[in-house]
């Protein structure tokens, strides 16, 4: 079976839609198809500062909004980065196969540290993609299923791939974004021309998986739209509309041609009403599934660490085979 990898950062308290229509919801699919590893990278939250005590409780909320939404324990290696060594350790080895102009090409890192100022910025903010490069290629990834924003990455983790591969000999699996086209990039409800961020959108414009249900619905019904009334998908024209009818269509596996029909001389107020209650509707039992996997921590606790142990079966394998490739000792 061909291998996926993916991760998500458990740097709020709740994920977004965002995250689950343009990744997470990828991810329970794949699980029908191929091996699956997933992982709360906690060592990526570390790029900016965090508090140890929220860092803690984000973790374990962010393994429980997994498991909510479908990620089986039993068919996946749900695991929490930190708790695999393996990831820190092949990091090192591919910094020191990337260029520092390479790395500095990143958009994510130019617009995070311009924000924060070099001098504030990490050194870890800047070597971020390469540990997620290190992430993919520890499990012989195929597959790696996430939005549009992190195709440049993706790219990344490829060129790493094959310049090792060429410099030593074959040892990675060179992956593939598996990027679904139609929820790749979800829009800020209040900006429909930014994208749903958790860092940079305002509180009107994500819907969070663990707010209340009620909130999300006020939400939806005061997205921003356009000045016409036609319900058409049309992301030039009609940016608003065209966000909600994704959103309303991946929710409800109803096409967006489907939903032009169904909204035909309707206005923008009828579709908002709608797609509200379809959201309030899977968000409240998705939050009762959240809060009883957090009523027993013990419990979670023991479910990352036999995903962590599967993981470390294969990663500790890639390590190995990597540090023997380079001319390393073999293990003391
Ligand atoms: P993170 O934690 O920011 O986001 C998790 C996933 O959500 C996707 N996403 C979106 N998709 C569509 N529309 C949006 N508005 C939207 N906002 C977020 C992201 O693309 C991502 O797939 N660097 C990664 C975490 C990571 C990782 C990895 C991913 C670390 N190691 C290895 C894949 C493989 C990140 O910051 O995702």
């Amino acid at each position: 079976r061909l291998r996926v990898l993916s991760g998500i950062q458990p740097t709020a308290d709740s994920f977004h839609l965002g995250n689950y229509l343009g990744a997470l919801r990828q991810w329970v699919r794949l699980q029908d198809t191929h091996e699956t590893f997933y992982c709360v990278v906690d060592l990526h939250a570390i790029t900016v500062e965090q508090d140890p005590k929220v860092l803690l409780e984000r973790t374990r909320r962010s393994a429980a909004q997994l498991l909510a939404i479908g990620v089986d324990p039993q068919r996946s290696a749900l695991f929490v980065q930190s708790q695999v060594p393996e990831h820190a350790q092949l990091s090192w080895v591919l910094e020191c196969q990337t260029g520092f102009g390479e790395a500095g090409r990143m958009t994510q890192f130019k617009d995070k540290s311009a924000k924060q100022g070099t001098d504030r910025a990490s050194v870890g903010l800047f070597t971020y993609p390469i540990l997620q490069a290190a992430d993919i290629l520890l499990y012989q990834a195929n597959a790696v299923p996430v939005g549009e924003d992190q195709r440049q990455h993706l790219e990344l983790t490829r060129n790493l791939a094959q310049r090792f591969n060429n410099r030593y000999g074959k040892t990675f699996t060179v992956p593939e974004p598996h990027i679904v086209k139609d929820t790749a990039k979800i829009y800020d409800l209040q900006d429909p021309t930014a994208k749903m961020s958790k860092s940079a959108s305002a509180a009107n414009g994500l819907v969070e998986l663990l707010e209340d249900p009620k909130r999300s619905a006020k939400k939806i019904r005061s997205a921003v739209t356009d000045t016409g009334r036609e319900v058409r998908f049309d992301p030039e024209e009609k940016a608003g509309v065209s966000n909600l009818l994704s959103i309303y269509s991946a929710l409800t596996e109803r096409t967006v041609a489907d939903l032009e029909t169904a909204y035909e001389g309707k206005g923008y107020g009828d579709l908002k009403k709608d797609l509200a209650e379809v959201l309030v509707e899977w968000l409240i039992p998705l939050q009762e599934r959240v809060q009883s996997y957090l009523d027993d921590v013990a419990e979670l606790d023991r479910v990352l660490a036999a995903g962590a142990h599967r993981a470390r079966e294969v990663a500790a394998a890639t390590l190995a085979a990597t540090y023997e490739r380079i001319g390393f000792l073999p293990p003391a």
